[in-house]
């Protein structure tokens, strides 16, 4: 029997193809492994947003040089957006057998066929990895819009939607083998459809996915400032199984900076999108994305996002410092905020967040709120209320796949903990 194994680092989409890589491999007679060196196939999923990602990229990379050595009958494949110009990466990688565009699932699997000896041990295709209970599904890969700071968009191209009835039938098998939520995929969900024929939106793809029976829950992400349209909010607001959470980057909360970083929309326009979201979507979680240390960012500026995030108390933020990426126009700019003082900066706005996220979380005890139960996490279940909040609680019984209903007795600022109302 043949082996693959998967390592996976980036964002939902390389979450996403590597679990399409593992199902086609599965059907292929291939099973999982844990120990990359026992595997026949090992499938390097990368990411390269941030230096720090594309070095460890890099190290995970190297160390299997080693492994091929001692085994070269091993087929190395790396996928993901490390993968550029693969004439250089051959180059400077000879050990590695194949590389694969981001997102190129379809061909790594027609590699594996040829590549596979006919005197290969077909099992029959039956998945000794566990479905899950949520899933994500890619349906817009690519991105058009300019962001300065921004790889992705130089790495995966220009925006490629899927039609609506692919993606329905993706996500109705996923339901049939237990899936009961499922989260729809873009590095902008919202401009979804408009390259497809009679152009369908994200809304209508909503209204569509949310036809499948079985399913429970649907989620988006991620969205843009600039696209997120009112059709969109309102068919979060009226399709039942659309979840109350919303994931939209502002990435900064200075004009100036905005406008260098090409983003679209001003500090004012982004909170008068989120002041819609609020009043349309009563009780909706919000979570955005922060770089700090961008090109030219005072400490004035850098305020400017703490005192945003303070007035608008997101429910998550994530933030990066800025790293200069190869290609981007924003590399062109003198990187000028020294290491340790992103650092410094990166930390006030944590810190922030970890009061507020309390403050918010803190409002939950006693309550009792619904979670969709996903997996037993050290002893414990572990779940995600629709507004996408942890929670977790002990009991003997098999809640996986189950709606519980958790009272909360313990609330932090990443996650809560309860007992069964
Ligand atoms: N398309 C999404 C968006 O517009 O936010 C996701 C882009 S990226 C995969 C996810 C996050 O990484 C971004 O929101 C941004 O905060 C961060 N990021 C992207 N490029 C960066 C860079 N050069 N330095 C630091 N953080 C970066
Ligand atoms: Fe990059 Fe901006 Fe596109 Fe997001 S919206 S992928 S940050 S160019
Ligand atoms: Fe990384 Fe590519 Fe995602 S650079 S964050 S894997 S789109």
């Amino acid at each position: 029997m043949k082996h693959y194994h998967i390592w996976t680092i980036g964002c939902q989409m390389n979450v996403a193809d590597s679990r399409r890589t593992a199902e086609g491999l599965e059907r292929l007679g291939y099973r999982w492994t844990k120990w990359a060196e026992e595997a026949d196939l090992i499938v390097l999923n990368t990411c390269v947003v941030r230096q720090s990602a594309e070095d460890k990229v890099l190290g995970r990379l190297s160390s299997l040089k080693p492994l091929k050595k001692k085994h070269p009958e091993a087929v190395i494949a790396v996928m993901g957006c490390l993968v550029d110009d693969i004439t250089a990466l051959k180059q400077d990688f000879s050990y590695v057998d194949a590389f694969l565009k981001p997102s190129d699932v379809e061909g790594l699997i027609q590699l594996v066929k040829e590549h596979r000896s006919s005197a290969a041990n077909l099992q029959p295709p039956i998945s000794n990895i566990q479905s899950p209970i949520s899933c994500y599904v890619p349906v817009i890969q690519g991105c058009n819009r300019f962001c300065s700071y921004c790889i992705v968009r130089l790495r995966r191209g220009r925006e490629r939607s899927r039609p609506v009835d692919e993606i329905v039938e993706e996500a109705g098998c996923l339901v049939k083998r237990g899936a009961r939520e499922v989260t729809l995929l873009g590095q902008n969900v919202d401009a979804y459809g408009h390259d497809l024929p009679g152009q369908p939106d994200l809304a209508d793809l909503l209204t569509a996915v949310h036809r499948i029976e079985d399913l429970w829950r649907i989620r988006f992400l991620t969205s843009h400032p600039a696209d997120m349209k009112e059709r969109i909010i309102d068919a979060v607001a009226s399709l039942s199984k659309v979840c109350e959470h919303i994931e939209i980057p502002v990435q900064s909360g200075d004009d100036a900076v905005l406008k260098r970083m090409v983003r679209g929309y001003t500090v004012d326009q982004y909170c008068r999108l989120v002041a819609k979201i609020r009043e349309r979507i009563p009780g909706v979680s919000l979570a955005t994305d922060v770089i700090v240390g961008f090109p030219g960012e005072t400490e004035e500026q850098f305020m400017n996002t703490c005192k945003l995030l303070e007035e608008t108390r997101f429910d998550v933020v994530h933030v990066a410092a800025y790293s200069p990426r190869p290609g981007t126009a924003a590399s062109r700019l003198p990187d000028d905020v020294p290491q340790d003082e992103k650092e410094r900066r990166r930390k006030i706005i944590e810190e922030l967040q970890e009061d507020i996220a309390g403050g918010i979380n803190q409002r939950l005890l006693g309550e009792t709120v619904e979670a969709l139960i996903e997996e037993k996490h050290k002893g414990k279940w572990k779940g995600r209320t629709r507004t996408h909040r942890l929670v977790f609680f002990r009991d003997d019984g098999d809640w996986r796949g189950k709606l519980a209903q958790v009272k909360i007795t313990w609330a932090g600022p990443w996650s809560m903990q309860g007992e069964l109302a």
